[in-house]
């Protein structure tokens, strides 16, 4: 199973570019996925390392080789798509071995192979049935079996949960995760969808406009968003994102309200400068209704406006100063519209970014 790496990798489509010098190395076995907003270059990067898009510039490695040259069927890696593409008059055995075949396989090794990957995904009892025949969950895991057959390098795949309903999309999660740990190899997996993002990856490399913005762990990426780009993205509801000026030690939002600024951060800003101050909804919570984990906290009184029970938490909407934020308030309690509570500001996981750069104040 093999690493790949990309170097500087440019993509232009006649004179507009796309992709704009992307390096990236991802390790052997390990499961990387590319997250951001349509349009940002997800597709294309996967497509250029799966050989189905040339590059316009830089390099991509497979294990020791350079690939830029190798058409996609030498680059010995599977890629699944959103629509499963499978051949709907051929049953899932034959599915799953027409590759094999076409490789001139002897029937033997397609048989092993073909059962070894029916055993891996639970399709034993589907084996004779056409795709018409089949749920969309078990098609979906008939398109992974004919990647899994071919004992590929490195899989890739494209928004393979797209076409599913929520619910099914939660299991197919799942079952992306065990075959991961199954059949260890490296993935490259492609999604818009930050929840399956920080489910699924050991690294998560988040894009936006044709550019890589941060990579890093999903708790890195999570509890260390590099800008607001990142910030915003990651993580549901958002962060909130309040402007704000650095005045006396304080954060000073729009409106006259106040809070310290984060003792952590205190070396990192200057009196007069502009900032965004982000705060998660799991950060600002109604005393008593936190979740537990000490560390530098900062109060304000905040009226509550609407609120919306999930189950175990619920959200709540408020302001500070004119701004609307979001807090959360976990265990059971009941908030009436025009209520005033006392919040706890979690200050010491709070943010502060450069409001000119967008980038985090923090040492990187
Ligand atoms: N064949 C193409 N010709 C011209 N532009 C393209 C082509 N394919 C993709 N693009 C453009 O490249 C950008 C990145 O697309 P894509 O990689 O598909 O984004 P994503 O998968 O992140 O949604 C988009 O602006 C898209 O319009
Ligand atoms: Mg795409």
């Amino acid at each position: 199973m093999a690493d790949i790496s990309l170097k500087g990798v440019v993509k232009r489509y006649g004179r507009t570019e796309v992709v704009h010098g992307i390096d990236l190395d991802i390790a052997h076995n390990e499961f990387v996925v590319l997250v951001g907003p349509s349009g940002c270059g997800k597709s294309t990067t996967l497509r250029m390392i799966a050989g189905l898009e040339d590059i316009s510039d830089g390099a991509i490695s497979i294990g020791p080789r350079v690939v830029n040259d190798l058409p996609p069927r030498k680059r010995n890696i599977s890629m699944v798509f959103q629509n499963y593409a499978l051949y709907p008059h051929m049953t899932v055995r034959e599915n799953l071995g027409f590759g094999l075949k076409i490789a001139k396989q002897s029937p033997a090794e397609i048989a092993r192979r073909v059962d070894e990957a029916a055993e891996i995904l639970g399709l034993g009892a589907l084996m004779e049935r056409t795709p018409a025949e089949l749920s969309g969950g078990q098609r979906q895991r008939v398109a992974m079996g004919r990647a899994i057959v071919r004992h590929p390098e490195a899989f890739l795949f494209d928004e393979p949960l797209s076409n599913l309903d929520a619910k099914l999309r939660v299991q197919m999660r799942t079952e992306i995760k065990k075959l991961h740990r199954t059949v260890k190899t490296t993935v490259v997996y492609v999604t818009h969808d930050q929840v399956e993002a920080m489910t699924l990856a050991d690294r998560i490399v988040v894009m936006k406009d044709g550019h890589i913005e941060q990579v890093g762990t999903p708790m890195e990426v999570f509890d260390h968003p590099v800008n607001t780009f990142v910030a915003s993205f990651i993580g549901s509801p958002p962060m909130n994102l309040l402007p704000a000026r650095i005045s006396d030690g304080q954060v000073v939002f729009a409106g006259g309200t106040g809070l310290p600024v984060p003792t952590r951060l205190a070396d990192r800003v200057r009196d007069g400068q502009e900032v965004t101050f982000g705060l998660r909804p799991d950060d600002l919570t109604p005393q008593g209704h936190g979740i537990a984990r000490g560390g530098e906290r900062a109060q304000l009184t905040l009226e509550v406006g609407l609120s919306e029970l999930l189950g175990t938490e619920t959200i709540l909407y408020t302001r500070i100063g004119d701004q609307e934020v979001q807090g959360k308030m976990f265990g059971p309690r009941d908030v009436a519209a025009g209520e005033r509570l006392t919040f706890d500001v979690a200050l010491d996981r709070a943010h502060l970014f450069d409001t000119v750069t967008g980038r985090s104040v923090r040492r990187l």
